[in-house]
Protein backbone atom coordinates (compact mmCIF):
# COMPACT_ATOMS: atom_id res chain seq x y z
CA UNK A 1 0.00 0.00 0.00
CA UNK A 2 1.00 3.92 -0.93
CA UNK A 3 0.86 6.58 1.04
CA UNK A 4 -0.29 4.98 4.35
CA UNK A 5 -0.78 8.27 7.13
CA UNK A 6 -0.42 6.98 10.68
CA UNK A 7 -3.93 5.19 11.23
CA UNK A 8 -2.52 2.50 8.96
CA UNK A 9 -5.12 3.93 6.35
CA UNK A 10 -4.63 5.24 2.88
CA UNK A 11 -3.78 9.02 3.46
CA UNK A 12 -6.47 11.08 2.25
CA UNK A 13 -8.86 8.09 3.26
CA UNK A 14 -12.19 10.09 4.03
CA UNK A 15 -13.61 9.20 7.13
CA UNK A 16 -17.10 10.51 8.19
CA UNK A 17 -21.04 9.55 8.41
CA UNK A 18 -24.01 9.74 6.44
CA UNK A 19 -27.42 10.53 6.51
CA UNK A 20 -30.62 11.42 4.28
CA UNK A 21 -31.99 14.76 4.53
CA UNK A 22 -35.82 13.11 4.86
CA UNK A 23 -34.80 11.34 7.82
CA UNK A 24 -33.20 14.01 9.59
CA UNK A 25 -35.46 16.88 8.66
CA UNK A 26 -38.09 15.69 7.35
CA UNK A 27 -40.65 16.88 4.39
CA UNK A 28 -44.05 17.26 4.10
CA UNK A 29 -44.37 17.99 0.56
CA UNK A 30 -43.56 14.41 -0.27
CA UNK A 31 -44.75 10.74 -1.05
CA UNK A 32 -43.20 9.80 2.13
CA UNK A 33 -45.13 12.23 4.35
CA UNK A 34 -48.11 11.33 2.41
CA UNK A 35 -47.76 7.84 2.73
CA UNK A 36 -47.34 8.05 6.76
CA UNK A 37 -50.54 9.99 6.99
CA UNK A 38 -52.91 7.99 5.20
CA UNK A 39 -55.68 6.30 6.09
CA UNK A 40 -54.60 2.38 4.85
CA UNK A 41 -51.14 3.27 6.50
CA UNK A 42 -53.06 3.83 10.00
CA UNK A 43 -55.33 0.85 9.26
CA UNK A 44 -51.99 -1.58 8.46
CA UNK A 45 -50.02 -0.39 11.62
CA UNK A 46 -53.60 -1.22 13.86
CA UNK A 47 -54.18 -4.25 12.23
CA UNK A 48 -50.52 -5.48 12.17
CA UNK A 49 -49.94 -5.29 15.90
CA UNK A 50 -47.49 -2.17 15.52
CA UNK A 51 -49.61 0.37 17.23
CA UNK A 52 -49.66 -2.12 20.80
CA UNK A 53 -45.73 -1.45 20.38
CA UNK A 54 -45.40 1.72 19.27
CA UNK A 55 -47.30 5.59 19.30
CA UNK A 56 -48.41 6.60 16.15
CA UNK A 57 -45.80 9.78 16.58
CA UNK A 58 -43.00 6.78 16.33
CA UNK A 59 -44.18 6.13 12.54
CA UNK A 60 -45.07 9.80 11.57
CA UNK A 61 -41.35 11.68 10.23
CA UNK A 62 -42.96 15.51 11.00
CA UNK A 63 -39.46 17.25 11.56
CA UNK A 64 -37.57 14.47 12.51
CA UNK A 65 -34.36 15.79 14.22
CA UNK A 66 -34.64 19.39 12.97
CA UNK A 67 -31.23 19.24 11.06
CA UNK A 68 -32.58 22.00 8.96
CA UNK A 69 -32.70 24.42 11.84
CA UNK A 70 -29.72 23.09 13.60
CA UNK A 71 -27.16 21.88 11.02
CA UNK A 72 -24.75 24.85 12.61
CA UNK A 73 -23.93 22.78 15.31
CA UNK A 74 -24.79 19.45 14.30
CA UNK A 75 -21.47 20.16 11.46
CA UNK A 76 -19.43 21.40 14.05
CA UNK A 77 -20.33 18.33 16.32
CA UNK A 78 -18.87 16.67 13.11
CA UNK A 79 -15.52 18.60 13.02
CA UNK A 80 -15.46 17.40 16.90
CA UNK A 81 -15.59 14.60 16.22
CA UNK A 82 -12.92 14.11 13.89
CA UNK A 83 -14.92 13.38 10.86
CA UNK A 84 -13.02 14.67 7.35
CA UNK A 85 -16.11 13.66 5.36
CA UNK A 86 -19.59 13.73 5.00
CA UNK A 87 -22.70 12.54 3.29
CA UNK A 88 -25.47 14.90 3.02
CA UNK A 89 -28.17 15.93 0.90
CA UNK A 90 -31.29 17.59 -0.63
CA UNK A 91 -35.06 17.19 -0.44
CA UNK A 92 -36.40 17.30 -4.27
CA UNK A 93 -39.90 18.08 -2.28
CA UNK A 94 -38.12 21.03 -0.64
CA UNK A 95 -36.26 22.61 -3.89
CA UNK A 96 -39.31 22.02 -6.11
CA UNK A 97 -42.18 22.73 -4.05
CA UNK A 98 -44.24 23.08 -7.24
CA UNK A 99 -44.33 21.76 -10.50
CA UNK A 100 -41.55 23.03 -12.51
CA UNK A 101 -40.45 25.81 -9.46
CA UNK A 102 -37.67 25.61 -8.01
CA UNK A 103 -37.31 27.22 -4.41
CA UNK A 104 -34.71 30.21 -4.31
CA UNK A 105 -34.59 30.34 -0.76
CA UNK A 106 -34.12 26.44 0.09
CA UNK A 107 -31.23 26.58 -2.62
CA UNK A 108 -29.97 29.46 -0.68
CA UNK A 109 -30.13 27.16 2.72
CA UNK A 110 -28.32 24.35 1.08
CA UNK A 111 -25.97 26.72 0.10
CA UNK A 112 -25.30 27.95 3.66
CA UNK A 113 -25.18 24.60 4.77
CA UNK A 114 -22.29 23.82 2.59
CA UNK A 115 -20.45 26.74 3.14
CA UNK A 116 -20.51 25.58 6.70
CA UNK A 117 -18.64 22.44 5.69
CA UNK A 118 -16.43 24.26 3.36
CA UNK A 119 -15.36 26.61 6.44
CA UNK A 120 -14.79 23.39 8.80
CA UNK A 121 -12.56 21.36 6.21
CA UNK A 122 -15.50 18.70 5.99
CA UNK A 123 -15.42 16.98 2.35
CA UNK A 124 -18.87 16.53 1.15
CA UNK A 125 -20.36 13.37 -0.68
CA UNK A 126 -23.76 15.15 -1.86
CA UNK A 127 -26.69 13.26 -2.07
CA UNK A 128 -29.41 14.03 -4.79
CA UNK A 129 -31.95 10.78 -4.32
CA UNK A 130 -32.79 8.95 -1.10
CA UNK A 131 -36.59 7.69 -2.06
CA UNK A 132 -38.63 10.96 -1.50
CA UNK A 133 -40.25 12.83 -4.34
CA UNK A 134 -42.68 15.59 -3.90
CA UNK A 135 -46.26 14.77 -3.39
CA UNK A 136 -47.37 17.02 -7.05
CA UNK A 137 -44.58 14.31 -8.93
CA UNK A 138 -46.16 11.05 -6.73
CA UNK A 139 -49.89 12.42 -8.16
CA UNK A 140 -48.55 12.20 -11.50
CA UNK A 141 -47.15 8.32 -11.28
CA UNK A 142 -44.06 9.28 -9.84
CA UNK A 143 -41.25 7.43 -11.40
CA UNK A 144 -43.76 6.03 -13.64
CA UNK A 145 -44.33 9.67 -15.04
CA UNK A 146 -43.64 10.04 -19.03
CA UNK A 147 -41.50 13.30 -17.35
CA UNK A 148 -39.94 11.58 -14.34
CA UNK A 149 -36.47 12.43 -16.32
CA UNK A 150 -37.60 16.27 -16.85
CA UNK A 151 -38.11 16.60 -13.66
CA UNK A 152 -35.42 14.99 -12.15
CA UNK A 153 -33.56 16.84 -14.27
CA UNK A 154 -34.69 20.22 -13.37
CA UNK A 155 -34.23 19.51 -10.07
CA UNK A 156 -30.55 18.19 -10.53
CA UNK A 157 -29.39 21.10 -12.40
CA UNK A 158 -30.35 23.91 -10.11
CA UNK A 159 -28.47 21.78 -6.91
CA UNK A 160 -25.50 21.17 -9.39
CA UNK A 161 -25.27 24.91 -10.09
CA UNK A 162 -25.51 25.45 -7.17
CA UNK A 163 -22.93 23.52 -5.31
CA UNK A 164 -20.66 22.27 -8.05
CA UNK A 165 -19.31 26.51 -8.09
CA UNK A 166 -18.54 26.11 -4.28
CA UNK A 167 -16.13 23.54 -4.68
CA UNK A 168 -18.69 20.10 -3.89
CA UNK A 169 -17.39 17.16 -6.40
CA UNK A 170 -18.27 13.97 -4.95
CA UNK A 171 -21.84 13.08 -6.16
CA UNK A 172 -24.39 10.51 -5.14
CA UNK A 173 -26.79 10.50 -7.66
CA UNK A 174 -29.34 7.89 -6.63
CA UNK A 175 -29.58 5.75 -2.98
CA UNK A 176 -30.08 1.97 -3.07
CA UNK A 177 -32.87 1.83 -6.27
CA UNK A 178 -32.70 -2.01 -5.23
CA UNK A 179 -33.83 -1.40 -2.10
CA UNK A 180 -36.69 1.07 -3.21
CA UNK A 181 -37.75 -0.87 -6.29
CA UNK A 182 -38.07 -3.81 -4.85
CA UNK A 183 -39.89 -2.81 -1.54
CA UNK A 184 -42.31 -0.57 -3.40
CA UNK A 185 -42.78 -1.94 -6.54
CA UNK A 186 -43.00 -5.76 -5.82
CA UNK A 187 -42.84 -6.50 -2.29
CA UNK A 188 -46.12 -4.10 -1.65
CA UNK A 189 -44.18 -2.76 1.67
CA UNK A 190 -43.47 0.72 1.05
CA UNK A 191 -45.40 3.75 -1.19
CA UNK A 192 -47.11 3.23 -3.24
CA UNK A 193 -47.23 -0.49 -2.29
CA UNK A 194 -47.41 -1.91 -5.45
CA UNK A 195 -46.51 -6.00 -6.41
CA UNK A 196 -46.18 -5.34 -9.69
CA UNK A 197 -43.00 -7.26 -11.49
CA UNK A 198 -43.80 -5.29 -15.04
CA UNK A 199 -44.03 -2.04 -13.10
CA UNK A 200 -41.02 -2.30 -10.83
CA UNK A 201 -39.35 -3.21 -14.17
CA UNK A 202 -40.60 0.43 -15.61
CA UNK A 203 -39.29 1.87 -12.42
CA UNK A 204 -36.07 0.72 -12.78
CA UNK A 205 -35.32 1.91 -16.20
CA UNK A 206 -36.48 5.34 -15.87
CA UNK A 207 -34.20 5.24 -12.59
CA UNK A 208 -31.23 4.58 -14.62
CA UNK A 209 -32.18 7.13 -17.62
CA UNK A 210 -32.55 9.65 -14.05
CA UNK A 211 -28.96 8.50 -12.83
CA UNK A 212 -27.57 8.83 -17.03
CA UNK A 213 -28.75 12.23 -17.12
CA UNK A 214 -28.13 13.57 -13.70
CA UNK A 215 -24.17 12.05 -14.53
CA UNK A 216 -24.15 14.40 -17.44
CA UNK A 217 -25.00 17.39 -15.88
CA UNK A 218 -22.36 17.00 -13.07
CA UNK A 219 -19.86 15.99 -15.66
CA UNK A 220 -20.72 18.92 -17.62
CA UNK A 221 -21.04 21.56 -14.92
CA UNK A 222 -17.95 19.85 -12.83
CA UNK A 223 -15.58 18.11 -15.08
CA UNK A 224 -13.25 16.93 -12.56
CA UNK A 225 -16.13 15.72 -10.65
CA UNK A 226 -16.38 12.06 -9.23
CA UNK A 227 -20.09 10.93 -9.71
CA UNK A 228 -21.34 7.71 -8.50
CA UNK A 229 -24.81 5.91 -6.79
CA UNK A 230 -24.85 4.33 -3.24
CA UNK A 231 -26.17 1.02 -3.96
CA UNK A 232 -27.30 -2.02 -1.52
CA UNK A 233 -25.08 -4.24 -1.41
CA UNK A 234 -24.13 -7.37 0.44
CA UNK A 235 -21.82 -10.86 -0.03
CA UNK A 236 -23.71 -13.91 -1.22
CA UNK A 237 -21.52 -16.32 -0.07
CA UNK A 238 -21.58 -20.43 -0.67
CA UNK A 239 -20.61 -22.82 1.67
CA UNK A 240 -19.83 -25.01 -0.90
CA UNK A 241 -18.79 -24.38 -4.97
CA UNK A 242 -21.37 -26.89 -6.52
CA UNK A 243 -24.07 -25.92 -9.24
CA UNK A 244 -27.31 -25.70 -6.90
CA UNK A 245 -25.09 -23.06 -5.01
CA UNK A 246 -23.08 -21.17 -7.99
CA UNK A 247 -26.80 -20.84 -9.73
CA UNK A 248 -28.11 -19.71 -5.99
CA UNK A 249 -25.57 -16.97 -5.88
CA UNK A 250 -25.66 -15.74 -9.66
CA UNK A 251 -29.65 -14.93 -9.24
CA UNK A 252 -29.08 -13.27 -5.72
CA UNK A 253 -26.37 -11.11 -7.41
CA UNK A 254 -28.01 -10.67 -10.77
CA UNK A 255 -31.72 -9.32 -8.77
CA UNK A 256 -30.28 -7.35 -5.95
CA UNK A 257 -27.02 -6.18 -6.48
CA UNK A 258 -26.51 -5.82 -10.57
CA UNK A 259 -29.42 -5.48 -12.09
CA UNK A 260 -29.36 -1.70 -12.01
CA UNK A 261 -25.22 -1.29 -11.53
CA UNK A 262 -24.90 -3.57 -15.11
CA UNK A 263 -27.16 -0.47 -17.04
CA UNK A 264 -25.26 2.51 -15.60
CA UNK A 265 -21.76 0.86 -15.25
CA UNK A 266 -20.71 3.20 -18.44
CA UNK A 267 -21.03 5.97 -15.69
CA UNK A 268 -20.10 5.84 -12.81
CA UNK A 269 -16.16 6.87 -11.13
CA UNK A 270 -16.97 5.20 -8.05
CA UNK A 271 -19.38 2.41 -6.59
CA UNK A 272 -21.04 3.22 -3.12
CA UNK A 273 -21.65 0.20 -1.35
CA UNK A 274 -24.56 0.49 1.22
CA UNK A 275 -23.80 -2.30 3.29
CA UNK A 276 -25.16 -3.87 6.48
CA UNK A 277 -25.30 -8.02 6.28
CA UNK A 278 -24.10 -10.56 4.41
CA UNK A 279 -26.20 -14.28 3.37
CA UNK A 280 -24.92 -17.41 3.54
CA UNK A 281 -26.70 -20.15 1.28
CA UNK A 282 -29.09 -21.89 3.52
CA UNK A 283 -28.65 -19.35 6.13
CA UNK A 284 -26.71 -18.11 8.86
CA UNK A 285 -26.87 -20.69 11.66
CA UNK A 286 -25.37 -18.35 15.31
CA UNK A 287 -24.51 -14.98 14.49
CA UNK A 288 -24.90 -11.77 16.53
CA UNK A 289 -28.02 -9.69 15.83
CA UNK A 290 -28.89 -5.71 15.99
CA UNK A 291 -31.78 -4.18 17.03
CA UNK A 292 -33.79 -5.07 14.31
CA UNK A 293 -32.30 -8.79 14.28
CA UNK A 294 -30.09 -8.01 11.47
CA UNK A 295 -26.89 -10.48 11.13
CA UNK A 296 -23.69 -8.89 11.84
CA UNK A 297 -21.26 -10.67 10.21
CA UNK A 298 -18.24 -8.09 9.74
CA UNK A 299 -16.11 -10.52 6.98
CA UNK A 300 -19.47 -10.12 5.04
CA UNK A 301 -18.09 -6.29 4.19
CA UNK A 302 -14.94 -7.65 2.80
CA UNK A 303 -16.16 -10.31 0.45
CA UNK A 304 -18.62 -7.68 -0.82
CA UNK A 305 -15.79 -5.01 -1.36
CA UNK A 306 -14.23 -7.94 -3.77
CA UNK A 307 -17.52 -8.95 -5.47
CA UNK A 308 -17.63 -5.04 -6.61
CA UNK A 309 -14.08 -4.88 -7.03
CA UNK A 310 -14.09 -8.00 -9.49
CA UNK A 311 -17.57 -6.93 -11.43
CA UNK A 312 -16.33 -3.36 -12.16
CA UNK A 313 -13.29 -3.08 -11.40
CA UNK A 314 -14.05 1.27 -9.61
CA UNK A 315 -12.86 2.75 -6.79
CA UNK A 316 -15.12 1.63 -3.73
CA UNK A 317 -17.01 4.22 -1.29
CA UNK A 318 -18.36 2.64 2.01
CA UNK A 319 -21.42 4.88 1.74
CA UNK A 320 -23.69 3.53 4.35
CA UNK A 321 -22.77 0.91 7.08
CA UNK A 322 -23.90 0.27 10.25
CA UNK A 323 -26.43 -1.11 12.69
CA UNK A 324 -29.48 -0.27 14.97
CA UNK A 325 -28.16 -1.01 18.47
CA UNK A 326 -29.80 1.40 21.04
CA UNK A 327 -27.71 0.29 23.75
CA UNK A 328 -24.10 0.62 22.19
CA UNK A 329 -23.75 -2.61 23.41
CA UNK A 330 -22.43 -4.15 19.82
CA UNK A 331 -21.82 -1.33 17.49
CA UNK A 332 -18.28 -0.59 18.95
CA UNK A 333 -17.23 -4.53 18.17
CA UNK A 334 -19.50 -3.84 14.71
CA UNK A 335 -17.12 -1.15 14.02
CA UNK A 336 -13.95 -1.92 14.98
CA UNK A 337 -14.43 -5.02 13.04
CA UNK A 338 -15.78 -3.79 9.87
CA UNK A 339 -12.73 -1.53 9.38
CA UNK A 340 -10.18 -4.34 10.04
CA UNK A 341 -11.81 -6.01 7.23
CA UNK A 342 -12.26 -2.54 4.95
CA UNK A 343 -7.91 -2.30 5.62
CA UNK A 344 -7.29 -5.78 4.64
CA UNK A 345 -9.34 -5.20 1.52
CA UNK A 346 -7.54 -2.01 1.13
CA UNK A 347 -3.96 -4.05 1.49
CA UNK A 348 -5.43 -6.62 -1.14
CA UNK A 349 -5.00 -3.95 -3.74
CA UNK A 350 -8.67 -2.79 -3.80
CA UNK A 351 -8.92 0.97 -3.95
CA UNK A 352 -11.29 1.66 -1.51
CA UNK A 353 -11.47 5.75 -0.59
CA UNK A 354 -13.90 6.04 2.42
CA UNK A 355 -16.09 4.96 4.80
CA UNK A 356 -19.15 6.72 5.85
CA UNK A 357 -21.20 5.17 8.54
CA UNK A 358 -24.59 5.48 8.97
CA UNK A 359 -26.03 6.91 10.74
CA UNK A 360 -24.41 10.32 12.44
CA UNK A 361 -27.52 10.30 14.43
CA UNK A 362 -30.53 8.70 15.23
CA UNK A 363 -32.89 9.17 12.70
CA UNK A 364 -36.35 8.18 11.19
CA UNK A 365 -35.82 5.11 9.82
CA UNK A 366 -38.92 4.54 7.38
CA UNK A 367 -41.91 2.48 7.77
CA UNK A 368 -40.13 1.40 11.31
CA UNK A 369 -40.24 5.08 12.29
CA UNK A 370 -37.84 6.49 15.40
CA UNK A 371 -37.16 3.33 17.36
CA UNK A 372 -34.42 1.60 15.40
CA UNK A 373 -31.17 3.63 16.71
CA UNK A 374 -28.80 3.59 14.37
CA UNK A 375 -26.88 6.55 15.15
CA UNK A 376 -23.27 7.45 16.43
CA UNK A 377 -25.05 10.09 18.02
CA UNK A 378 -27.78 9.37 20.05
CA UNK A 379 -30.93 11.61 19.80
CA UNK A 380 -33.32 12.56 23.43
CA UNK A 381 -36.36 12.86 21.87
CA UNK A 382 -37.98 13.61 24.82
CA UNK A 383 -35.22 16.14 25.68
CA UNK A 384 -35.58 18.72 23.02
CA UNK A 385 -33.61 16.48 20.20
CA UNK A 386 -30.50 16.49 22.22
CA UNK A 387 -27.41 15.42 20.84
CA UNK A 388 -25.79 12.94 22.95
CA UNK A 389 -22.54 11.73 20.84
CA UNK A 390 -22.26 7.56 21.80
CA UNK A 391 -19.11 6.09 23.10
CA UNK A 392 -18.99 4.91 19.80
CA UNK A 393 -18.32 7.85 18.06
CA UNK A 394 -15.36 8.36 20.67
CA UNK A 395 -14.15 4.91 19.47
CA UNK A 396 -14.53 6.31 16.08
CA UNK A 397 -12.57 9.19 16.31
CA UNK A 398 -9.83 8.07 18.23
CA UNK A 399 -9.79 5.18 15.11
CA UNK A 400 -9.76 8.17 12.60
CA UNK A 401 -7.02 9.59 14.58
CA UNK A 402 -4.62 6.52 15.71
CA UNK A 403 -6.06 3.70 13.54
CA UNK A 404 -6.94 0.27 15.24
CA UNK A 405 -4.01 0.38 17.43
CA UNK A 406 -3.47 -1.75 20.04
CA UNK A 407 -3.47 1.03 22.12
CA UNK A 408 -6.86 2.13 20.89
CA UNK A 409 -7.88 -1.48 21.56
CA UNK A 410 -7.01 -1.13 25.22
CA UNK A 411 -8.57 1.93 25.48
CA UNK A 412 -11.78 1.06 24.59
CA UNK A 413 -11.50 -3.31 25.01
CA UNK A 414 -14.95 -2.84 27.33
CA UNK A 415 -16.32 -2.18 24.86
CA UNK A 416 -14.95 -3.91 21.73
CA UNK A 417 -15.24 -7.34 22.82
CA UNK A 418 -17.73 -9.74 21.33
CA UNK A 419 -20.80 -9.59 22.34
CA UNK A 420 -22.62 -11.98 24.46
CA UNK A 421 -25.99 -12.09 23.12
CA UNK A 422 -25.35 -14.97 20.60
CA UNK A 423 -28.52 -15.59 19.01
CA UNK A 424 -30.01 -18.25 16.32
CA UNK A 425 -31.48 -16.70 13.71
C1 LIG B 1 -30.95 3.22 3.66
C2 LIG B 1 -31.07 4.16 4.83
C3 LIG B 1 -31.61 3.41 6.04
C4 LIG B 1 -30.63 2.31 6.38
C5 LIG B 1 -30.95 1.54 7.65
C6 LIG B 1 -30.40 1.88 4.02
O1 LIG B 1 -31.06 0.91 3.27
O2 LIG B 1 -30.26 3.83 2.62
O3 LIG B 1 -31.87 5.25 4.48
O4 LIG B 1 -31.87 4.23 7.10
O5 LIG B 1 -30.58 1.41 5.31
O6 LIG B 1 -32.23 1.02 7.65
Amino acid sequence: MKNISKNGFPENFDWGAAFASYQVSGCKNSNWSDWEHSEKRKNDLEESGELKKHSLSNFLCGDACKHDKRFVSDFNLVKKLGHNSLRTGSEPGKIMPKKGVIDKKEIARIVKMVKHLNKLGIKIYWNLWHWTIPTWWQEEGGWESPHAIEYFTLYTNAVVNALAPLGVTHWITLNETNVFGKLSYEYGAWPPQLSDHARYEVVNDALVQAHIAAYKIIKKVCPQSFVGVAHALGHNEMTEATAEQREWKEKEDEAWSRHFLEKIKDYQDFVGINHYRGSLFGGRPVTITNDLDWDMYPRAIYDTIMDVWKWYGKPIVITENGCADDEDSRRPWFLWETLKWIQKAIEDGVPVLGYLHWSLMDNFEWAYGFWPRFGLIEIDRENNLKRIPRKSAYLYRDIIRYGLTDKVAKKYSDIIAYPQNKKIV
